[in-house]
Order: structure tokens, then sequence, then C-alpha cells
């Protein structure tokens, strides 16, 4: 079994073929969680898992899992998502789902069957770019949020998640949380310039660093720009700039793996010659480490106050997300970094630092994942590049490693 390789121009010829559902300026992909563009890009890998034969369900929250019966027990589980942010890429999250086809449709073409079934998932809005908290439809997959709050989660364009559901025909039946898979692997580009830069290949994934996900709404007072003195103000606009360069200041001093990101802004009435009467920003906060995440909230908040009060503005603050840092299970981070080696390939021990579905699968299951190298570290861009070489390769390193994954014992 250690020869079988999966179809390298099939995979290829199936991601650019989901990116040809709804592509940008730029060789990109705009698929926002639950849009009219997600559901074409679920209608078809739903069609490609049915090719394939897989018992397809989706679950009370969207997600998509297609399963190949055979062996017994619990499957050994891969996938990702197919959402995107606005201006995504090709490979991010797609490379997950459809390399999992590929590792199913090899083993079928073979002749070969698994000690267990597999399966592979689609997970509902991995980016939380329209519904907060990313990594959504995994996160109620293994019951860390309930059904109910995940249904009403508002888009940033306004409707609910749970109406948006049924809009596009995704409200499925199958219960969550769902029984945890046996293990769960996900190939993913790296979305960052490590590996590039290490001039090695491939990562075996060690684990994810915490997110803090917050939005900032910041009240002043509008008045004309022309006639109100500067010592009268009340300008929200003057906040969100302070709090930017708090936060990139923050993440200078702390260096390590500390990230700060402003990464949008609105304002209100948002024009040339008027100071603003309100302003949201949200605030991407990460480290690996959970205590020095803690004290970059901490420090942040207390900004926040001292800085509004110096401005004579209002302040609220909304968590979006918050997620600690998550370890992988040791034994599968070694399976995928064995079997990385033995494929001919050179591999590194690294923690991830964008979320991903695996972290959530991670809390019912030993989990792992692998990297791939992302061009110039690029991604949530529609530049993102990773070379089909590449991807072929990570596609043969999931296929061997959810073939261990079938025959080990975790107990
Ligand atoms: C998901 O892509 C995230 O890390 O923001
Ligand atoms: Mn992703
Ligand atoms: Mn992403």
């Amino acid at each position: 079994m250690s020869t079988l390789r999966i179809d390298g121009q099939r995979l290829l010829d199936r991601i650019m073929a989901l990116a040809a559902i709804s592509p940008i300026e730029g060789g990109g992909n705009c698929r926002l969680a639950l849009t009219d563009e997600d559901k074409d890009g679920r209608d078809l890998v739903v069609t490609w898992m049915k090719d394939l034969g897989l018992s397809v369900s989706v679950d009370v929250v969207g997600n998509i899992i297609g399963v190949w019966n055979v062996g017994s027990g619990s499957p050994v589980m891969t996938g990702s998502h197919i959402d995107t942010v606005r201006t995504g890429g090709k490979y991010d999250g797609n490379l997950g789902v459809l390399a999992g086809l590929q590792v199913i449709e090899t083993l079928q073409q073979a002749g070969v069957t698994p000690q267990r079934p597999f399966a592979v998932g689609v997970f509902t809005d991995e980016e939380g770019a329209r519904f907060a908290p990313d990594m959504l439809g995994s996160l109620v997959f293994v019951g860390g949020l309930s059904v109910e709050e995940a249904l009403d989660i508002q888009a940033i364009d306004g409707p609910r998640l749970g109406d948006e559901l049924t809009r596009i025909g995704y409200a499925g039946n199958t219960p969550c949380p769902q029984t945890p898979p046996h293990a769960f692997v996900e190939l993913h580009i790296e979305q960052g310039p490590l590996l590039e830069a290490n001039d090695v290949r491939f990562g075996a994934v060690t684990g994810v660093q915490g997110i803090s996900w917050q939005e900032l709404t910041i009240t002043g007072q509008s008045n004309h720009a022309g006639t109100t003195p500067m010592r009268l103000r009340k300008d929200p606009v003057v906040v969100v700039a302070e709090v930017a360069k708090f936060l990139h200041d923050l993440a200078l001093r702390y260096g390590g793996n500390q990230v700060c990101t402003v990464g949008k802004i609105d304002v209100h009435p948002s024009l040339i010659n008027v100071v603003a009467a309100k302003a949201t920003m949200t605030l991407d906060v990460r480290n690996t480490d959970e205590q020095l995440l803690k004290q970059a909230e901490h420090e942040i908040a207390h900004f926040i106050t001292e800085i509004a009060q110096r401005e004579g503005v209002t302040t609220s603050v909304r968590t979006l997300a918050r997620f600690e840092p998550v370890q992988f299970d040791q034994r599968v981070i070694d399976i995928v970094h064995h079997h990385a080696i033995e494929l001919g390939h050179t591999v590194q021990y690294m923690p991830s630092g964008a979320g991903h579905d695996a972290q959530m699968i991670a809390r019912v299951c030993p989990t792992a994942m692998i990297f791939t190298q992302s061009k110039d570290g690029l991604s949530h861009n529609p530049a993102e590049y990773t070379s089909p070489e590449d991807l072929e390769a990570g596609a043969n390193i999931l296929l061997q490693t959810m073939l261990t994954l079938a025959e080990t014992d975790f107990s």
C-alpha cells in the first residue's frame, strides 16, 4: 500500500473546477460562507462525493460529511472547508477537502479497502469572515457551541446563519454534536512563510495558536470638520488609530509568536468633512502561549479605557471568538512526520498560525495536520499559490497517514 499514489492532475483539475465557481480578479475566490457561491461550491463537492459512492449527510449547521462505508468501527476522518474570505485564494481549505476525495478515489481504483470507514468533512464557515466565530461548523460538530446559538449568529451583511442555511438548501438534519471519528488529519497550505524560508517542503503540525477576536465600537460626537476646534472634539477615528498603533506596538514588544491585526474598520457617516459619530474596528490577537495572550488582552483593554477617557468617547467591546492554543496528538503528528520522510520529503514540526477545523476536532479524537508550502507566504490573498507537485505530494502524505491511522489503536 505504500506504493499507492494519488492522481495529481485530477486533484489539480478539481481545485481549478471549484475555483471556477467564484473567481475574482487576481486568480482568487470570493466564496463567503452560506452565500450563493458557497452553495454552488457545496453542490459541486457533493456531486463528486456521490460519484465516489459516498454516503453524504448534512448536519444541522450545514457541515457536509461524505463517508466511504468500508471496514468497521468509527471512521478515520479528513476534510476542511470550502468557504473563503472575500479576497481568498484557491487552496485555503479546498485542498484539504479535495485531497480527501482523491485519497478515497485512489484506494477505490486500486481495490484497496481500509480497515475503517474513511470520511471527508466540509465544515461550515471555517473562515468566520461572514459569521463569527471562525471554525464555527467544526466547533458545533464537537459540541463546543450549541446549535441554537450557532443558528442565531448574524452575518456582517445582516441575515441569521440559520436563515442562510435554509435559503441555500443546506439546513440538514443530522444532529450535532456528532459521534467522534477514530482520528482526524487535515491537509492544508501553511498560509505563512516559514516552510519556504527554511527550504522544507512539509510541516507536521504540532498545534494551533490561541485566537482572540473582538469588535470594538467607539461612539463620539459627530460635528463639522471645519468649525469644530480640535480641543472640543470627541473623534472615534482618533481612537481607532491609537488602538491600531497600540496593537502593532504590543506585538513587536512581545515578539515571539505574538501577532495583532486590525482587519476591518467601519466609520459612520464616513464623509470627508464630518467628524465621525461612530467607528467599529476588529481586533485579531493571537499567541501560541495562553498566558501571553491573556496578558495582551488585558493590556489592550486597559489601553482602550485610557484612550477613551482621554478623547472623551464611549466604547463597548464584543467578543467574536476566543479559542485557547491547541496541542495536537503526538502520535498523529509523528505518523505525519514519518510518512513525509518515508515518501522522500523534507519535513519539520511546526505550530499553525492560522485557525483550522482540526483544532476543534482535536477536542474529541487524536488529530494533527499536514502543511504544504505557500509561495511567498501569501494567503487570504488571490495570489495564494502552492505548486502542483506539492499539492500532489501533500495528498500522498495524507493517503498514507489515513491508512496508518485506520490501523492504529489509540485506546
Ligand atoms: C482562519 O482562516 C483564520 O485563522 O483566521
Ligand atoms: Mn483554511
Ligand atoms: Mn482561511
